[in-house]
């Protein structure tokens, strides 16, 4: 494991994988990507020859080209006519060509300074690359960090302006890769607002596939991350990759297949709409991009995709923590609850078990709609009968926790911090405002905004004890013009990012014990920048057990369960208006962290019983569910008419079953579970039933199902002691 150095070759490896890079004469070139070697030949080496219409750097050797050598930097206008990883406008030009000058290898990470970045955990090892164009006066840092207990290598890279003017960055991504021409799938996670993170598998060919947001935020229609598979990988096998970025603003992602047929990948900021001014002696630093790599099939690499983000960058406090079962009071009153109404629902909440009472938006100000008071963070004692302390009270006295909706990044028109402060607002000069939920976004590239937020919210924290926080984001980036010259707004943007940063750094440090879920109406900022310092990420605000199936299954590919909320909500549904079963919703929200949001009050007795088995049997099952090994046995979605889900951890393993419309003479389905020991026997709880492992994996569990729309089943096996 780690970084070696040997006969010009740097070798970058982690627990299963290596990425192995050449020093050819200063130019930097990629040898392999994959399973890991430890000692490396040539043997796959691309045979140079003069290709016609390629550009060679030197005019003896007609067989070096860099259009067909594989890289991870490129030169920018020297004859690679692929996608560039790199733009800088600089003396008349934007050509560069960085040389390999020196490197060094660091015990641990090096953090990309201002931006989320991993964790190091037990042991990890960075190689620094140092590369200089010495005609453009640049010095470009490519940082790679290899991991013991994970095949997942990061990395970043920064830009230093040693000239005595200013450049401008116009591109310059967090990481670029060449691999060997092959038939690939390129599989992303996209989507809608409520139905994010839908899968999308297509067969690579010929151009480029991209992906990209320009909204502010990674957004609900696409996550930064971008898996290549070869294209006969199941669930169970074939080698795949995975490039995902941890960053929330504007970001881009392509696979480009060349006239050669060979593949570059690409992560990083979006070049729309962006542009860096760097001063000399100024350093621009990129994003981290995460590479993951498994020959387990799609499984494989779920697993070790999962294990890096749940171990290297959900907050390490909170990685082995399980999550409490929750009540939000959103789809149970809306914005018209008063004092009486959430202590009534917290009464019921914790008879049943539950173990967070969360109170969402409505709380401040004069917020009795979505059209005002944001950015009023003043408690509106009227409507809470008092102050918020004392309602904390009433939750804690009932022993549960208490959380609270915060939305700190937006500002309402209709607001006393607007009047204060309508210059904070994002805006352009002379053209009027975009609204979006009837909202404006505050400009976190302002110092002076980031200053007032740290402030507002660590108040909050240190009066109240608050034990979890819901923080919102409703709307998208629009009209970015706050700067003062064309530069200046080209940097609004990302600039905006480093704030945001900045204040959710500070006020987790502050408010180690306050447990933050990111929310954006829903999964609209669902990626892993937001899960450095969010741990839990409320995926969709479609609460409908079965539009949730695909949405919980694409999310499974590479976010652990444990960064993901799922309640039970009412029937008639809120957004779909579909009737389901009870039982339904709650095997669904059992594959996420288990929450519930709805009136509990006006259940039935039955439906209460029901909420207090589900409640009891989820804590059962929690570790199961938030730290085990996940299989994908049923795939939601092209028209399946079932799901199934099953999870493996310590000897115990749950499966769950949704059956989606009613079947009729049909032979039921037999469901061959994976990941358990062959010899061992497995006791289905709750029944005197005892299987081996080997029987339920190769012979099957068939389901029993009645008749009936919508329905499911959950098997929770225990190991036979
Ligand atoms: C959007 C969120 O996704 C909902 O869960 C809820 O918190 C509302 N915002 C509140 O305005």
């Amino acid at each position: 494991m780690g970084i070696t150095v040997k006969d010009n070759l740097f070798y970058i490896s982690s627990k299963d994988s290596s990425l192995i890079l050449e020093n050819r004469q200063g130019d930097l070139l990629l040898k392999h990507l994959g399973k890991r070697i430890t000692s490396y030949h040539f043997s796959n080496t691309v045979f140079e020859k003069d290709h016609a219409f390629s550009g060679n750097p030197s005019p003896e050797i007609r067989t070096y080209s860099y259009d067909t050598q594989r890289q991870v930097v490129g030169s920018y206008g020297f004859g690679d006519f692929r996608h560039p990883s790199i733009r800088v406008q600089h003396q008349t030009n934007e050509l560069t060509q960085f040389k390999l000058v020196d490197f060094d290898i660091i015990d641990g990470i090096v953090e990309a300074q201002g931006l989320p970045s991993p964790h190091s955990g037990e042991k990890a090892e960075t190689l620094v690359l140092v590369l200089e164009d010495s005609v453009a006066k640049l010095t470009l840092r490519l940082y790679y960090t290899a991991f013991e207990d994970t095949s997942t290598i990061t990395t970043f890279a920064t830009l230093k302006n040693w000239s005595d003017e200013e450049v401008v960055i116009h591109r310059l991504l967090s990481t670029m890769l060449d691999l060997p021409a092959k038939k690939y799938d390129v599989l992303t996670l996209q989507g809608a607002y409520a139905r994010e993170k839908t899968v999308r598998r297509q067969a690579l060919q010929q151009g480029t596939f991209s992906i990209s947001s320009n909204r502010g935020a990674s957004g609900h229609g696409q996550t930064p991350a971008l898996i290549l598979t070869d294209n006969h990988a199941t669930e169970d096998s074939g080698e795949s990759i995975a490039l995902q970025l941890l960053y929330s603003g504007n970001f881009q992602a392509f696979a480009q297949e060349n006239q050669l047929k060979e593949v570059r990948l690409g992560i990083g900021i979006n070049d729309d709409n962006f542009a860096w001014e760097l001063k000399a002696e100024e350093i621009f630093v990129t994003p981290v991009a995460m590479m993951t790599y498994s020959d387990q099939g799609l499984t494989g690499l779920t697993e070790e995709s999962q294990k890096f983000v749940q171990n290297h960058i959900i907050p390490q406090k909170y990685s082995q923590k399980e999550r409490p079962v929750l009540i939000n009071n959103w789809e149970a009153t809306y914005f018209d609850f008063n004092q009486k109404k959430l202590v009534e629902l917290a009464d019921e909440a914790s008879q049943l078990g539950l173990e967070l009472f969360v109170l969402d938006d409505g709380w401040f100000g004069n917020r009795f709609d979505d059209n005002r008071a944001l950015g009023d963070w003043t408690v509106n004692e009227e409507k809470l009968g008092g102050s918020l302390s004392a309602l904390i009270s009433e939750v804690h006295d009932r022993g549960m926790q208490f959380g609270l909706w915060v939305e700190p990044e937006m500002i309402s028109e209709d607001s006393e911090l607007y009047q204060a402060h309508p210059d904070w607002a994002i805006q352009t000069p002379e053209r009027s405002h975009t609204y979006s939920r009837n909202q404006l976004m505050l400009n976190l590239a302002n110092p002076k905004v980031v200053a007032y937020l740290k402030e507002t919210f660590h108040d909050l924290l240190t009066k109240n004890p608050i034990d979890y926080i819901k923080w919102d984001y409703n709307r998208n980036m629009t009209n970015v013009g706050n700067g003062d010259t064309y530069l200046e707004t080209q940097m609004q943007s990302h600039a905006y990012m480093l704030g945001f940063y900045e204040l959710v750094d500070y006020l987790t440090r502050q408010h180690p014990n306050v447990l933050f879920e990111s929310c954006s109406g829903g999964g609209g900022r669902n990626d892993l920048g937001a899960m450095r310092y969010f741990p839990q990420v409320w995926a969709s605000d479609n609460t409908d057990a079965i539009a949730r199936l695909p949405i919980q299954y694409g999310s499974s590919y590479l976010y652990p369960t444990i960064s993901m909320g799922a309640h039970v909500s009412a029937s008639p549904n809120h957004q779909m208006c579909r009737v389901t079963p009870f039982q339904t919703r709650g095997h669904v929200a059992m594959m996420g962290n288990l929450g519930y949001e709805l009136d509990l009050t006006k259940l039935t007795e039955e439906e209460k019983t029901l909420v207090s088995e589900q409640v009891a049997l989820y804590k059962k099952i929690r570790p199961l569910v938030q730290f085990g090994k996940q299989y994908r046995l049923i795939n939601p979605e092209q028209g399946s008419n079932e799901a199934a889900v099953q999870f493996v951890y310590d000897n115990q393993t749950v499966v769950t079953y949704v059956r989606i419309q009613s079947t009729i003479e049909t032979i039921e389905t037999t469901l061959k579970l994976k990941g358990l020991e062959t010899e061992t026997l497995y006791r289905l709880e709750g029944t005197e039933l005892v299987y081996s492992g080997a029987e339920l994996m190769y012979a099957g569990l068939t389901l029993d199902m009645p008749s009936g729309d919508y329905l499911s089943r959950q098997f929770y096996f225990v190991k036979q002691s």
